[in-house]
């Protein structure tokens, strides 16, 4: 499956990428990050995983996740080959993504086992063996075409007794570390919450909501609906009517712990929880509006609206960058204009300003 659905933002982010860059611009296109916020277990690393599309978080019951980490997409430009002094894990020669670590810098990832080796090594070195978390972030790099430039960040679950080498006041230390990545304006929180556990008691609801209380950049993710009594079922939660969101709820059937040691595959789970959607007597009506495909294209329309408001602002910058040029060519009066070398830059610098700032106008692109 495609990284995270990008379908429709893909190629509209590469279109602003090409003209900024054609006109020599700084990208002024800083994409959120996206945060994974819940209570330990409740499906967090397992919705990043298939928002990405493949498969190497650490996930399972208990405390795995036990350091920030950041998964930094990046997009392949052009032909961008290894080289033979790179040192690649697995057998692929050519890879189409790998993943780079900072940790690790001369060493490209490639199969997927390996990388989830790795994260569980270095999560082991920088915290312990025994359940300990460390607020260090693990930052990884992932490189491929079929990405736009965007960072996910997994975060330990909330959690309220200490187990093993915890503190006692755990607790606190994780809401600290978890509040440090949410309260920066230019995040979207994923709160995952599982169904079959009482949305009234979402912690991450109520995290979400002290740094987010308009609900703007919040969007409620509701997992694990597979596992819900038989007889009950999701729809007042996933409808807002439990705990009303402005950007709603979303139900994914993530893989279960039998799925993953059965080495179910992100493509076959995503076939099986459509089934599961498209075959169930309450939510068959409503399939079209849940599970990870829809929770991905949701995104893209949240990182859309994020470049719409993010355009108006570059218009302004390019348009006070115009005049600036203008006024400079005008103090070189109209003899000089493309008589010598200064005058010849500043009246190609204008152009080039003028270009870029009717393509960032009316967004169709021009030849240089
Ligand atoms: P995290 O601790 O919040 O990151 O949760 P994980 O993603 O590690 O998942 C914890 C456990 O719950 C794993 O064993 C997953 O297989 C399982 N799990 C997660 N989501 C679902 C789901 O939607 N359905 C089922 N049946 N199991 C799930
Ligand atoms: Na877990
Ligand atoms: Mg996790």
């Amino acid at each position: 499956p495609n990284a995270i659905a990008m379908d429709r933002l893909l190629p509209v982010v590469n279109k602003l990428h090409s003209i900024f860059q054609r006109c020599g611009l700084a990208d002024p296109i800083d994409l959120p990050q996206i945060v994974v916020v819940g209570s330990q277990s409740s499906g967090k690393s397992s919705v990043l995983e298939s928002i990405v599309g493949f498969d190497f978080l650490p996930r399972g019951s208990g405390v795995v996740t036990r350091s920030p980490i950041l998964i930094q997409l990046n997009k392949l430009k052009g032909v961008q080959k290894l080289t033979s002094s790179d040192t690649l894990s697995g057998k692929k020669s050519n890879p189409k993504r790998w993943v780079e670590f900072i940790h690790a810098p001369d060493k490209k990832f490639v199969e997927e086992n390996e990388i989830q080796a790795e994260i569980v090594a270095e999560t082991e070195r920088v915290a312990g063996k025994n359940k300990s978390l460390s607020p260090t972030a693990l930052i990884m790099k992932v490189f491929s075409k079929d990405v736009v430039d965007l960072t996910l960040i997994d975060l330990p679950g909330l959690t309220k007794v200490p187990v093993g080498d915890q503190p006692p006041d755990i607790e606190k230390l994780v809401r600290a570390m978890i509040l440090s990545y949410i309260e920066k304006e230019n995040t979207i929180i994923l709160a995952v919450h599982p169904a079959n556990t009482d949305l009234a008691t979402s912690d991450a609801l109520q995290m979400a909501r002290r740094v987010d209380p308009h609900g703007m950049r919040t969007l409620g993710v509701i997992t694990k609906l597979d596992l819900m009594d038989a007889g009950t079922n999701a729809l007042d939660m996933l409808q807002s009517r439990v705990i009303p969101l402005r950007k709603g709820y979303v139900g994914v059937v993530n893989r279960s712990q039998a799925d993953l040691d059965k080495n179910t595959t992100v493509a076959e789970s995503r076939v099986a929880e459509r089934n599961f959607f498209q075959s169930h007597p309450v939510y068959a009506p409503h399939a079209s509006k849940m599970g990870s495909q829809y929770l991905a294209e949701l995104l893209s329309t949240m990182l859309m609206e994020h470049i719409r408001n993010v355009i108006p602002s570059t218009r302004s910058k390019l348009t006070s960058q115009l005049s600036e040029v203008r006024a400079e060519v005008a103090t070189l009066g109209p003899e000089l204009s493309g008589a010598d070398d200064a005058s010849g830059t500043l009246l190609h610098l204008l152009t080039k300003y003028a270009s870029c700032y009717a393509d960032a106008i009316d967004g169709r692109p021009r030849s240089p």
